[in-house]
This record gives structure tokens, sequence and C-alpha cells, in this order.
């Protein structure tokens, strides 16, 4: 959802938060009225450095709604904004900074009116696919914890990659620089508004926003005392590379091996049915993916006897030979493997990205950034030896994939990844790879590199939001996403909370809760076990509790 973007309306459709909840209460106290009065200031007197400028300075009272507020930029989609409600009063700064002479980074900084009551911490948020969108609704979620929390456009407006068209500067942006530049605007918006320095700063991102977290920690461990990072779009050339060839293997309705919507389903039922009871329970999720290998052939059509998928709901050889080819790694033109497999269950979710995206991320990529050719086409110029192509142009280390995080380890700052284990747009077992490829880099085995780093499949998530399973988690990208009754668990923050507290106090999550609501309206909770070890079923009790379930 956030890497490539969509219309996430769907999802929220007919949802209704409580409104009391978010009502103000009572006039504008004492010092309601001198925060408002130094936040309209801030417009003439906040003046960091020459290259930053206010455009925006105003108080924005608690209850306000910016789900579909003219804040959102006309090129984004309006999913950035959804479920943005301010649950604090709270001051706006929007600044504009200048990062060479032909590039800029927009910035939005939410200061809550609790923040010097509440840590004194600063928050960056992320980004998403190529965008260029300020994520609104991880802002107002993580200014009612209390924190400062700061967003950009990354660079470039929209959600195309468009603006990168002969301007590295701008690419430049995108792969780290607005991190940095607009981390450093929210730290002196909170010293000057409060006149505090800030204690702690964090950072939350899904997708290309858990890129930008692993950037941090591999480049810039400095910037951060600790990083919450999502489904992150690393290895970023070769996810690129694989997303077109996904694509051109059953997404492209043209191909004799594409898999319609439909026919999905049917696969889905079928890794179910093959896998779902590895970890002991029905319930539609997978624990450990891993361990399941489906076998396709089992849905193809009696050819002989003239069976169809019209006739006989199963598949043609060559659709089963393009689903073995998704889950089965991306092997380049050389033989070295480029990217894993697609995670099994994941593929209701890899449908939803096929009809939604097909090979737009990848055509961008090409045009604006491999070639500078904006007449490049899939169709015609998309091959395996295109991909060498790709990967020979590494744009400011934006593949992000470099696994020695001793800076991190010095520093004593904090790491948590975390990755959906259904979700179809990147496939978990990236995240899996990673983890293991910076454990045997370092030589440290899993006990020493969770000293730092921690990894937690996040089983029956989909891309960074939504799922089967006890998906959701308080990380970003789901605070958008409402829930009948209002959102779980946003009481003590989620995963958020739990680094804060492994920063803070150094109490290390073993567990990350995830709760949701079920399809027959049931609570759902799991806590999610860190990896190498996985929620294991204790052999009895309802899988819905937590207490059904251990990390072993
Ligand atoms: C916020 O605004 C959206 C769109 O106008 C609306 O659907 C939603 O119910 C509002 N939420 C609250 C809590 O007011
Ligand atoms: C594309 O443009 C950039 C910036 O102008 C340049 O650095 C790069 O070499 C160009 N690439 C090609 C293939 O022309």
């Amino acid at each position: 959802m956030r890497l490539f973007s969509t219309n996430a309306s769907v999802l929220i459709a007919a949802i209704v938060l409580p409104l009391a909840s978010y009502a103000s209460s009572g006039p504008p106290s004492h010092a309601s009225r001198d925060f408002r009065q130094r936040c309209a200031n801030l417009r003439r007197t906040f003046k960091p450095d020459r290259h930053t400028k206010v455009l925006v300075s105003e108080f924005i009272p608690q209850g306000t709604n910016w789900t579909n507020a003219p804040v959102t930029h006309p090129l984004c989609n309006a999913y950035y904004s959804s479920g943005a409600i301010f649950k604090v009063d709270a001051c706006r700064l929007r600044v504009d900074i200048s990062t060479s002479s032909t590039s800029n980074v927009i910035a939005e900084i939410i200061l809550p009116i609790t923040w010097k009551d509440t840590g004194k911490r600063v928050i960056t948020v992320g980004n998403g696919g190529l965008n260029g969108c300020v994520a609104y609704s991880d802002l107002t979620y993580a200014s009612a914890l209390g924190f400062t929390a700061v967003g950009t456009n990354n660079g470039h407006d929209g959600e195309t990659g468009k603006p990168f068209l002969n301007r590295p500067e701008v690419i430049k942006d995108f792969a780290y620089r607005s991190l940095i530049v607009g981390t450093e605007a929210g730290k002196k918006a909170a010293n000057h508004l409060f006149g505090r320095s800030p204690g702690k700063i964090y950072y939350m991102g899904c997708s290309t926003g858990g890129r930008q977290g692993l950037k941090a920690a591999q480049d810039f461990p400095e910037l951060f005392d600790g990083i919450l990072a999502g489904a992150p779009a690393n290895n970023f050339l070769n996810l690129v590379a694989n997303g077109a060839q996904t694509y051109a293997n059953i997404g492209n309705p043209a191909a004799a091996s594409y898999i319609s919507l439909e026919q999905w389903d049917v696969v889905h039922q079928l890794v179910l049915d093959q896998c779902d009871r590895i970890d002991g329970v029905s319930d539609g999720i997978l624990e450990d993916p891993m361990k399941c290998r489906p076998r396709f052939e089992d849905l193809l059509c009696d050819q002989e006897a003239g069976q169809t998928w019209a006739s006989h709901k199963c598949l043609t050889t060559a659709q089963i030979d393009g689903l073995n080819r998704v889950y089965g790694p991306l092997i380049s033109v050389k033989g070295e493997i480029l990217y894993p497999r697609l995670n099994p269950s994941a593929e209701v979710d890899l449908a939803r990205a096929m009809a939604l995206i097909g090979p737009t991320l990848s055509t961008d990529w090409f045009r604006y950034v491999v070639l500078n050719d904006s007449s490049w086409d899939f169709n015609t110029d998309w091959s395996l030896e295109a991909a060498e192509l790709l990967r020979a142009q590494d744009p400011f280390g934006i593949s992000t994939w470099n696994p020695d995080l001793s800076n991190l380890r010095r520093s004593k700052h904090k790491l948590i990844a975390y990755h959906g284990v259904q979700d179809g747009f990147i496939s978990s077992e990236n995240s899996y790879r990673y983890y293991n490829y910076v454990s045997r880099s370092m030589g440290l085995p899993a006990r020493k590199l969770d000293e730092f780093y921690r990894f937690f499949p996040i089983t029956g998530l989909k891309h960074c939001t939504g799922g089967d399973g006890a998906w959701y988690i308080g990380a970003a990208g789901q605070p958008g996403v409402a829930f009948p009754g209002g959102l779980p668990r946003t009481d003590d923050g989620g995963a958020l909370m739990d680094l804060v507290r492994w920063v803070e106090k150094g109490i290390a999550p073993e567990r990350i809760r995830g709760t949701s609501i079920g399809r027959q309206g049931q609570q759902v909770m799991r806590d999610h076990c860190r990896y190498p070890l996985k929620n294991t079923y204790v052999g009895r009790g309802d899988p819905n509790r937590p207490g059904s379930w251990k990390c072993a």
C-alpha cells in the first residue's frame, strides 16, 4: 500500500471513528493561548539557517480532522491523510529547505503542546513508493503520543518518478538527504518553540519508508536513537527488477501465464490447503512460510480431457510455469540470485499489487533514472538483460544493501525491523535474508545481533497495513486505517513505544503485539516473536489469544 500508492479509500470507507474522544473541551487555557501566539510567530522568528524558509506556521486545535484536507498535495493520494486526526493541540510548521541549487525539500513539522511533558522526543516519518507525499496520518499518530513529528515530500511532489529526470540532486534527496535535513529542521523547531533541547530522536517508516530507516541504520547511524523500519524496500534495485519480472511472469493480461484476480483466490486456497497446518493451527495464517513449498501442479488442467478454467477452475501449463517462477528467486542472466521468492500466502496482496500498479515503478525508474528516456516501454524494452543495466547504477547508494551495521552497534542506537508475512508488494523473505546477511557479514549470531537489531516477521500482515491476522501493531502506514470501534492498542503506542522503551529504558522487545478484528467480528490478538524464534502454538487454547502461543 505504501510502496505503490493505491486507492485506500476502499479500505477505510464506511468505517467511522468515534467522534467524542477527539472533541476539544472548553475555552483555551492561558498556556494554550501563549502556545498559539508563539506558534503563529514562528513564521517570523524561526530562522534556523539560510537554507530554511517557513511557509506556514499555524495553531491546529485538538479534534481537527485532516482526512481529505487540502494539506495533501494534489498529486498525492488522499490515503496519506486518511485518519489524520489531531488528538492534542499542536503547532504546524511547513518549511522549504533548499538542498542544492536544483533541489529542495518540503517538511511538515507537527509540534504537540504536550511535548515538554512527554519525553521531548522528535520523530521523522518516511515515505512510500517513489513519492513525494507527506504521511500525515503517521504525523498525527506520533504527535498524539507527544512526539514532535516531521514528514517530508522526500524532495519532490507526487507519486511518480518524473521529477528525477535529469535531476540527480532530486534523486539524492529521495535516496537519503531529505531524511537528514527534515530531522534537523524538526529538532531545531522543537528547540525554538519550546525552549528546550530535544531528548531522543526516532524514525518510523514502511516500504520506501522502511528502506529510508535502513539507510539511516547503515550510513547515518548517529541520526536516530531508534529506528522502526517496516517492509523495507531495500535491495532496492533488485526489487525494481523483481517487480518488473513478476509482472512479466504472471501480471501481464496479454501473457499466456497471466493469473487473474479470481484465479489468485484459487491459488491462495491451494497454498492454505498445503501449508496452513504446518504451524498446527488452521486459521488462514502461515506462521512459518519458509517451510511452505507449494505444489502448483495440483491445479493443472487435464489437457487431454479438454479441461479449462471455465469448466474445471484449473490452470494451464504456462500459468503453472509462471507461478513456479514467482515462487522461486529472481535469477540474473549471470546466474546470481537477485531477489528472493514471493512468500507463500502473500498471493492475494500480490494480485492487488499487479492489478493496481502493474510495472509502473520499474518503468519510471528506467525512464527517469537509468536511461533519461521517457519513451522506455515495458512491453518492448524489459528483459533480464535490461535488469543488468539497472543494477549497474546505484545512485546515492539507493540499493540500501550494506550488511555492515558496526557503526550502528557502536552508537548503541537501536533498530527494529518488521515485515508482513502476507506482503505481496515486497516479499518478506527479503527481510529474513537481510537479517541473515548482516549476521554472517558481521560474524554475529542472533543473540549478539539482537543487542541492537531485531527483526519481527508479522504474520497475517499484508504490505504495511491490513491482512488476515493480528496485523495492527501501531506502526507507520497503519494509523490511517480505522477499525469499527476505533483503533486497537493505541493507548500504549504499539511497536513505536516498544522501540522507545528499548532506547530509553533498555527493555528490549521480545514480542510485538498485533491485534485486529477477525472475519466474525472477534478480537484477534497475537504476540509476534522476534526472528529466528517463531510463533508456536502450544497445542491447546483459542489461537486468537496470545496465551495459546509461545516463541520457540
Ligand atoms: C474525518 O473526516 C473524514 C472525511 O471527511 C470522515 O469520513 C471521518 O468520519 C472524519 N473523522 C472524524 C473522527 O471526524
Ligand atoms: C542521465 O542523466 C544524469 C543526470 O543528468 C546523468 O548523470 C546520467 O549519466 C544520465 N544517464 C544516461 C544513461 O544518459
